[in-house]
């Protein structure tokens, strides 16, 4: 690195596409993490060292104590995703650095993933893959792996946003009803028919499938738990591609465990990736996947590209399009 560029100093904390790090290169005195090794926030803290910007993914915990010690220098944390429960914003605004993330490029994967887990989920994918793998399949029969079927199903979503939205229009090629709670009605043309639950509580009956979209606030945490599960059909099938904190995982277990729900279908954990509840590994009825809801290489641009968007807004003086904080 030249210490006589005038360029911003930028701290990349993960491997990002080839075109997006090349811009960064060509725009910024950027440290790279060629090995993608994942940091601790002792490791975090140390490179941040000079740096103006930080572009971290949801790997990166800002932490109010984070927060406090960051240098000086540091003037934004310009995220490469869309959820941004890994900052506190709360310190962030506190020394007046600038958050953003990255909305609207990621919807269209993320809701692949989700039509994924629920296909997953209610025709037994993970089931029969390892039947296939482990060379167990050895008969064939009208009663063999019989799921459920999706189409003209009802679907109940949480969080009507950016994905939601994408989800319900994905769902209605599947001829499915759609059913959603949002903290707010949206208008007739996006609702496109389907029903509003002014509480999640209300919604919840009318769920063969239940899809959470919702962000991580502090009302959110731990939203699907055992009094809400007791609500949802036992033949309902849940599926989470927004954030593992929004499910109590012991009551989702319990309910996957005693016939309290059919199935799941989860991308995202708590505690992920190494410490995610064992009873997870251990049940039929789930189908799970490793938090790649928007790992696709258009998607992976095009998240990079609008973080970038946003960092030369910062370093122009200007207000960047995505701010959270
Ligand atoms: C990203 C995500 O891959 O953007 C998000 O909020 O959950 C993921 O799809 C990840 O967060 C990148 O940092």
């Amino acid at each position: 690195m030249s210490d006589t560029s005038n360029k911003p100093r930028v701290l990349v904390t993960r491997k990002l596409p080839e075109n997006v790090e090349a811009r960064i290169a060509r725009d910024y005195e950027a440290t790279f993490n060629p090995d993608d090794r994942q940091y601790d926030s002792a490791e975090l803290l140390k490179l941040s060292e000079g740096m103006e910007a930080i572009i971290p993914c949801h790997t990166e915990k800002f932490t109010p104590e984070v927060i406090e010690h960051l240098p000086s220098s540091v003037k934004a944390i310009v995220n490469f995703s869309v959820g941004y429960d890994h900052v506190n914003t709360a310190a962030a605004i506190e020394r007046g650095i600038i958050v953003t993330n990255t909305p609207d490029v990621l919807s269209d994967a993320t809701a692949e993933i989700a039509m994924l887990l629920m296909l997953g989920a209610a025709r037994r994918a993970s089931e029969g893959d390892r039947l296939v793998r482990s060379q167990q399949w050895k008969d064939w029969s009208p009663a063999f792996m019989v799921g459920t079927q999706m189409t003209g199903k009802r679907l109940g979503i949480i969080g009507m946003g950016r994905v939601g939205q994408v989800v319900a229009k994905r769902a209605r090629g599947f001829d499915m009803e759609i059913h959603y709670h949002n903290r707010s009605r949206l208008p007739e043309e996006n609702e496109q028919g389907a029903t509003y639950y002014s509480s999640v509580e209300e919604l919840l009956p009318h769920c063969d499938f239940l899809s959470l979209h919702c962000p991580v606030v502090p009302e959110s945490i731990g939203l699907l738990n055992e009094q809400r599960i007791a609500l949802l059909p036992d033949h309902a099938i849940v599926i989470n591609t927004a954030r593992g904190a929004i499910v109590d995982d012991g009551a989702l277990i319990a309910a996957l465990s005693h016939g309290g729900v059919r199935a799941a279908g989860l991308d995202v954990f708590n505690n992920e990736p190494v410490g995610i509840h064992p009873a997870y590994r251990e049940l039929e009825n789930v189908f799970l996947l490793p938090h790649i809801g928007s790992a696709t290489s258009e998607t992976r641009d095009a998240m990079g590209f609008r973080a970038l968007d946003n960092l030369d807004a910062i370093v122009a003086g200007k207000a960047p399009g995505d701010r959270v904080a």
